[in-house]
This record gives C-alpha cells, sequence and structure tokens, in this order.
C-alpha cells in the first residue's frame, strides 16, 4: 500500500515551550511505521507579518503550502492556553484552505494541568470543520507534560507507546480512506480518477 504522507504541526513559538518534547517523541512513534511518512512543522519557524493574515499569504510558506496539498492527513500537536489554542497555531492553519478538504485531522493536546489539553482540542474541532479537514476521535493528551519526559526527552510512562499506536492507528484508517474516497469519488473539491 501507499504510504501516507502525516505531517507534524507543533503549535506554539513560545520560548521553553514544554510541548516540543511530545512533538518530537511522536514523530519518532510514526518514524517506525512503514505505512507513514511524516515531517515536522514548527510554528516558530513561520515568519508571520504582523499586519498580514490569511491565504493571501500562502505563497511565503511554500514548504507549508506544498506539503499539505501533498498530505493525506494533519496531526496537530496543540498546548492548552487558558483553555484555548495559541494565536499563532490559528495563523499557522489560516494560511491555507482548499488544501485541507477532506483529509484526517488527529489532535495532540499538552497542558501543564491535569487535563491534558482537552479543552483545547474541544475548541479547536469546530474551527478545523471549517477548514474541511475530517476529526478523528482518538486524541492523544499529555497532562502535566513538565513531569512526562527527562531532559533529553525521553518519555519517562512507557504506556504512552500503547496510547499512540492507538491514535495513529485511528489516523492511518480515517487517511486512508479519505485518501480512497478523494481518489475515487467525484467531489467539487477534488480530481477523481478517471477509470
Ligand atoms: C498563556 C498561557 C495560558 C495557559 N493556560 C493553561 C490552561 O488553561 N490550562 C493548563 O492546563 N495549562 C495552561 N498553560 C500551561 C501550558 O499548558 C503549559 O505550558 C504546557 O507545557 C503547554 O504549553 P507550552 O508548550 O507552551 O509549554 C498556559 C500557558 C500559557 C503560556
Amino acid at each position: 500500500m501507499d504510504k501516507l504522507l502525516l505531517p507534524v504541526l507543533l503549535g506554539t513559538n513560545r520560548k521553553n515551550r514544554n510541548s516540543v518534547f511530545p512533538a518530537r517523541w511522536l514523530i519518532g512513534e510514526m518514524e517506525k511505521r512503514p505505512e507513514i511518512q511524516t515531517r515536522l512543522f514548527d510554528a516558530a519557524d513561520f515568519a508571520l507579518p504582523h499586519d498580514d493574515y490569511g491565504q493571501g499569504l500562502k505563497d511565503l510558506f511554500p514548504e507549508w503550502r506544498d506539503t499539505i496539498i501533498k498530505a493525506d492527513g494533519l496531526v496537530v500537536v496543540a498546548p492548552e492556553y487558558n483553555h484555548g489554542y495559541p494565536g499563532v497555531l490559528k495563523a499557522v492553519l489560516d494560511l491555507l484552505l482548499k488544501e485541507y478538504i477532506h483529509k484526517a485531522v488527529a489532535f495532540v493536546g499538552v497542558s501543564a494541568g491535569p487535563w491534558g489539553g482537552t479543552r483545547v482540542i474541544e475548541a479547536m474541532v469546530p474551527m478545523v470543520r471549517e477548514l474541511g479537514l475530517a476529526v478523528t476521535f482518538t486524541d492523544l493528551h499529555f497532562p502535566t507534560v513538565q513531569k512526562l519526559f527527562d531532559s533529553d526527552g525521553r518519555i519517562l510512562d512507557q504506556g504512552f507507546e500503547k496510547r499512540a499506536k492507538e491514535f495513529l492507528d485511528e489516523l492511518v484508517w480515517m487517511s486512508r480512506v479519505l485518501k480512497w474516497g478523494r481518489e475515487n469519488v467525484p467531489s467539487k473539491y477534488h480530481q477523481a480518477k478517471v477509470s
């Protein structure tokens, strides 16, 4: 079967952010799976202008644009900021629109508190629906993230491997089904293969 392209977006540019640890660890788990091709996009690497916003800027970020055009799905690592998502995460997502349609998105919630980003994920679900993304139902949560990794980024609780497997199994299933749909079921949003 074809490999699925499933990039990971790290959704904060905050100095000393802890979300970088789950993001890097998850990339490692994804790279173990032969059916997945991935790469990390970091919100901190997007030189977003202070006086402009949205799709009109997409050509300033060709790697992001072209990767999402080719992608079959997306993982968003979302730190919880006052029960919501960082503005920079929204600004990066808002660079594109039609490029996301009928692709899967899976959420990784990260928080200092005990709820593992549950509330930021709930806040993101209605927003990504407007982008045409289809949300998986198997989120991955990193509560009290500051205690979950050692200083070299190694995870301290091996239980996360099983949780990541279930999270990725569902993302792979959704991404494969949607890929088949994009290629075989006519829609005004994409070109199905001519049989
Ligand atoms: C502006 C701001 C608001 C925050 N609000 C919450 C919150 O509502 N709930 C929570 O559990 N942690 C909250 N935190 C802590 C972050 O979840 C914590 O720093 C975690 O490590 C993820 O964010 P980080 O990647 O920026 O470190 C907040 C942090 C910031 C900077």
